[in-house]
């Protein structure tokens, strides 16, 4: 006598049901531990298996590949949870066989008249070299558990094997389920930056939230519970909160927060103030024509760095775009990046309704500051540039963290465009202050000088100049000055 067996169940959130339903060539799933990602991709597995067009005979023939990093954690929990819904006391669907490679076996009947002949076959692939083991296997697709654990290699070794079984699939490709990985992950790069087409990356929300109190190195994190964590309905009262107790803020940010990992050796300077899921805009920033001023935010030198921005109405300061270069004077950087941006994507902002913000420290230059890179701004290049009032780090920090944690009508005051990849990671933990020990946990009072300072730098002018935290009087004293000397002997550009 034939068992026959209805399966019922509903995605425990919408980011594990987009999951479930995409079907996209790659598609893989981030989130906070215990949020259902591992079940969902054996649904997902087992929906596709009974989705497989029938060929000619009726039969939807497939393999699929789980792969783990390691065979205890495939023994321990992939084959376990697979096993907890296709093969136990009261679902058997076929053989399972624990030799090596563990596999599956599946042979069953669907109620349409069709026949399901598939392998789920278990693999460690935890070093390059291991994807060996998948010589002469022709597979339709590959479930990686934990992707973050995977090399790059192994995982672009499988992307290069799918697709070969059966004969005209009518599907084949790669899912996959992970916590989030660092900044410096190939999976960051992959899902933030370089964003391969037909490559879905789903995030789902964290399981705990993060604020603030306090400023400076006196900043400490408090979490709560976030209602709109996915799959709480399979997890125990107060899962996510209860496991903050006696955990770090970074592990608790990656693990239950969701959030991606920083790489920093010291102490992310913007660490709790900064959230990569509400502060990053879902797609990229353009300038809003209809609103008064760009905003640019300066930082001078041999790395100079010029930062984009738009104060709304409403108080939300928007930051467009980043433009970094090495080894260039001021001069060679307006007229090589600065000016062309302005000439191009901004072209429809007449110089009147740009301001432009940098160091105070970069006006006052032996009494006359014809010579000062703002100075240059102005009498060169014609845009209306300040000094801020204040370049001392605790208040630029301030200027930025003022509209990281507002809100306004319950969105966050600051926004910043995928695009700007330089300083998101720097946001992320880039940006730091440097460990004096490497024990302990002192850290320098003043931000390490790297890639992702600068950057920061330009960035703070602009959240001040946005505050109208500015040496606005500077400008007349400069105008003055500019007019007794009426000496000057360079070409002014008007560059416009
Ligand atoms: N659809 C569902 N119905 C009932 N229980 C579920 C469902 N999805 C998940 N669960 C339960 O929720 C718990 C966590 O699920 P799961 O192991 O899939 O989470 P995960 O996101 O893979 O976690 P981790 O990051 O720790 O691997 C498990 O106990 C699982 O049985
Ligand atoms: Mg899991």
């Amino acid at each position: 006598m034939q068992t026959t067996y209805e399966f019922v169940s509903s995605a425990q959130g919408e980011t594990l049901a987009q999951y479930r339903q995409s079907r996209a060539r790659v598609s893989f799933i981030m989130g906070p531990i215990g949020s259902g990602k591992t079940i969902e991709s054996c649904q997902r597995v087992f929906d596709q298996i009974c989705e497989q067009a029938p060929n000619k005979s009726g039969v939807r023939k497939s393999r699929w590949i789980a792969v783990r990093n390691t065979y205890p954690d495939l023994k321990g929990t992939t084959i376990k949870d697979w096993r907890e819904l296709y093969d136990n006391e009261e679902v058997k669907l076929g053989k399972f066989n624990m030799d090596f490679p563990p596999t599956h076996s599946l042979d069953f009947d669907l109620e349409d008249g069709t026949r399901v002949v598939a392998e789920v076959v278990f693999l460690a692939l935890d070093r390059p070299d291991s994807v060996r083991k998948l010589r002469g296997l022709q597979v339709t697709g590959f479930w990686l558990n934990e992707v973050k654990e995977l090399s790059k290699a192994v995982v672009d070794m499988c992307d290069g094997r799918h697709g070969r079984y059966p004969d005209n699939c009518s599907w084949h490709g790669m899912i996959g389920d992970t916590n989030a990985p660092d900044t410096d992950h190939w999976y960051y790069e992959l899902a933030e930056d370089v964003k391969p087409e037909g490559w879905l990356f789903l995030r789902q929300p964290g399981g705990v939230i993060e604020t603030v109190i306090g400023t400076g190195h006196n900043r400490k994190s408090v979490w709560q519970p976030n209602p709109n964590a996915e799959n709480l309905n399979n997890l125990p009262e107060g899962y996510y909160i209860r496991q903050v107790q006696g955990k770090k803020d970074d592990w608790i940010r990656v693990n239950l927060g969701n959030l991606y990992g920083n790489v920093s050796t010291g102490k992310p300077i913007y660490g709790g103030t900064w959230n990569d899921i509400r502060h990053i805009a879902k797609h990229p920033l353009a300038p809003i024509p209809r609103h008064q001023t760009l905003m640019l935010g300066f930082d001078f030198g041999r790395t100079p760095a010029c930062i984009v921005g738009q104060l709304m109405p409403n108080g939300k300061l928007r930051v467009i775009e980043e433009l970094i270069a090495t080894g260039m004077g001021i001069r060679k950087f307006m007229d090589e990046m600065v000016m062309p941006a302005l000439k191009t994507r901004y072209a429809r902002f007449p110089l009147s309704r740009i301001q432009a913000f940098g160091d105070p420290a970069g006006i006052a230059k032996s009494g006359n500051d014809e010579n000062s890179p703002i100075g240059i701004l102005v009498d060169e290049y014609k845009l209306n540039a300040y000094p801020t009032a204040s370049n001392s780090p605790e208040r630029r920090w301030e200027a930025v963290n003022y509209f990281l944690t507002n809100d306004i009508d319950g969105q966050p005051a600051f926004e910043l465009s995928p695009e700007c990849k330089v300083l998101r990671k720097g946001f992320n933990g880039g940006y730091q202050f440097r460990r004096i020990n490497s024990s302990g946990e002192r850290y320098t009072d003043t931000a390490d000088k790297n890639s992702y300072s600068h950057p920061h730098d330009a960035c703070q002018y602009l959240a001040q100049g946005a505050q109208g935290m500015v040496d606005y009087a500077w400008r007349d004293k400069h105008d003055e000055l500019m007019q007794m000397n009426q000496t000057s002997g360079r070409d002014r550009k008007t560059g416009y």
